[in-house]
């Protein structure tokens, strides 16, 4: 039959996003951010993210249905965020979806956010691009995904889309994004911080300073091996800086901020690619805010090569939060036959995967 025709919220954060898709053909893909009213805060705040939506959702519902060109009873299914993220924010978007699905007669399925990262990667449409080259909507399976933004840092091993997805590891503490994000507070950089580190560290030297590497040491990876930590490396840094200024020296912000860089970029890609080693899975897919990291990039694209590895990197704004990669997500599942889900569901905030 004809592809199925879905419409994707996401509310699991600070952005509304709302796409639509049919099958892997991307048609609309909205994006409202409530990053600016959370700068003065240096993070992202519940209860301001939460008001955000509720007044953003309703004209990105209709900026995208405007987009992909359809009337909303031509759609086969609606997918929401059900989890995990921020409550408040989710229900949102959670309950917008039921109200729609309701309203319009239409199936509902709640989908995971992190699951949804990866079912970016399949989507194609027009001005889409690959980061570092490749094809367009050439998921294969098995694969390791590496998820990593301000809210998340998971490593999931995907053997099916629509049923099959391990969580290998993640963030015992702060996620990546969020580590960028206070690191470039202290050196005077603007929120959100991960842009900011990304260009100064340009002009560092990564080895300028050695910062720790978290979890990396024999003892914590027995236990912790695709684990991740970052709050370690965090105070790492304040102390470094501290110590500087305490000394009435200058602190060398391209320095700090490249060797900075460069230990979140070693343990992401070196723990990914000894997933996909371990498990013999020569495939890594790159999701979330993070992955626009230059050197996140270059060092994961090395390593991949090295060890054998097709790296995947999604256009980037499919890797950033975005309703399109639920809607993708939702395709799969009305593709695949699933039951839509009884609209007794909430908003779960530790959903796992
Ligand atoms: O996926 P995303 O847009 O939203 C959520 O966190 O949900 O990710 C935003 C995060 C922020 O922490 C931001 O600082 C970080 O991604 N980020 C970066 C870069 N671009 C965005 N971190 C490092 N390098 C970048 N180039
Ligand atoms: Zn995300």
């Amino acid at each position: 039959g004809a592809e199925p025709l879905v419409l994707g919220i996401e509310t699991s954060c600070d952005e509304t996003g709302v796409g639509i898709v049919r099958g892997r053909t991307l048609l609309a893909n909205a994006v409202a951010s409530s990053m600016d009213e959370h700068a003065r805060f240096g993070g992202v705040v519940p209860e301001v993210a939460a008001r955000a939506h509720v007044e953003a959702i309703g004209p990105t519902i209709e900026r995208a249905v405007a987009e992909a060109g359809i009337s909303l009873d031509e759609l086969d299914a609606i997918a929401v965020t059900s989890g995990p993220g921020l409550a408040g924010a989710l229900m949102v978007g959670v309950a917008a979806a039921k109200s729609l699905a309701l309203a319009l007669g239409k199936p509902l399925y709640a989908v995971n956010h992190l699951v949804g990262h990866v079912g970016a990667d399949l989507l194609q449409g027009d001005g889409l691009r690959p980061v570092g080259g490749g094809e367009i909507g050439a998921l294969e399976l098995p694969t390791v995904a590496l998820l990593v933004s301000g809210g998340h840092t998971s490593l999931l091993l995907v053997r099916d889309l629509v049923g099959e997805v391990e969580l290998l590891g993640e963030t015992i503490d702060d996620a990546a994004g969020e580590a960028f994000d206070k690191v470039a507070r202290l050196l005077g950089l603007p929120y959100p911080g991960g842009p900011h580190i990304d260009r100064v560290a340009a002009e560092g030297d990564p080895n300028a300073i050695r910062f720790p590497r978290g979890l990396t040491k024999p003892a914590d990876l027995e236990r912790h091996r695709y684990d991740f930590s970052f709050s370690g490396l965090k105070t790492s840094v304040a102390r470094w800086v501290e110590r500087t200024r305490d000394a009435g020296d200058e602190v060398p912000v391209a320095d700090v901020a490249a060797s900075f860089r460069e230990a979140v970029a070693d343990v992401l890609t070196a723990k990914a690619i000894a997933a996909c080693r371990d498990l013999g899975v020569p495939r890594l897919l790159l999701g979330g805010g993070v992955a626009a990291n230059a050197r996140v990039r270059a060092l994961a694209a090395e390593r991949a090569e090295a060890a054998g590895v097709i790296l995947r990197v999604p256009p980037l704004s499919l890797c950033t939060d975005n309703g399109a990669m639920i809607a993708s997500l939702g395709a799969q599942l009305v593709a695949a036959g699933h039951a839509p889900s009884t609209l007794d569901f909430g908003a779960d905030s530790t959903l796992p995967v």
